[in-house]
């Protein structure tokens, strides 16, 4: 860490690079609209406060997912198993619509889907949506949480999985 202090905003490439530096675990965020699962992985997730229990996560401004949480008010954050880097993609894909396809999931208690095999679903309405520049960053009020502590979270960071 010798690099002069910048005093411009970095270039995309090398803020990308620097976000990616910081490891972080993987999420799908659900939710049902209209009769309809939609889901996209996310690793920009966080606890917020404990009481009252709220979360966060970050969705693209582009986002169908975002679009359809606005709607339903609702969501679940799927915290992803070590052997769930192959879903983390699919869910990921751009404009696909059969994420949902090789995946068993079980209806949570506000409609949004639970997805089969996962460490940990937070259940959650949604509370605030704040401006976040490209992303919003929405805030959900946690109303139930499954774990099965018997699984290992996967672990993004630098752009690949660790441990896959
Ligand atoms: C490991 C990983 C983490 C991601 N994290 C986020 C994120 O935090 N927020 C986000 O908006 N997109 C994130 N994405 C990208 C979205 O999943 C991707 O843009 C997706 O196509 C959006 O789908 P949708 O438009 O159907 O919601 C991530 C992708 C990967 C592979």
């Amino acid at each position: 860490m010798s690099a002069a202090p910048q005093s411009h905003a970095p270039e995309p490439a090398d803020f990308r690079k620097a976000m990616g530096s910081f490891a972080a675990g993987v999420t799908v965020v659900t939710t049902c609209h209209d009769g309809r699962l939609v889901g996209t992985t996310v690793s920009a997730f966080s606890s917020v406060s404990m009481d009252p229990p709220l979360v966060m996560v970050c969705l693209k401004r582009d986002s169908r997912t975002l679009a359809a949480l606005s709607q339903s008010g609702t969501f679940c954050v799927n915290i992803l198993a070590r052997e769930q880097g192959d879903l983390a993609y699919r869910f990921a894909k751009s404009g696909a619509d059969d994420r949902f396809a090789l995946t068993a999931v079980e209806a949570g208690m506000c409609g949004a889907p639970l997805l089969d095999g996962c460490v940990t679903a937070i259940e959650c309405e949604l509370r605030d949506a704040h401006d976040g520049g490209d992303h919003e960053i929405l805030v959900g009020r946690v109303l139930r949480v499954v774990t099965d502590e018997t699984k290992t979270p996967l672990v993004y960071v630098r752009g690949a999985f660790l441990n896959a």
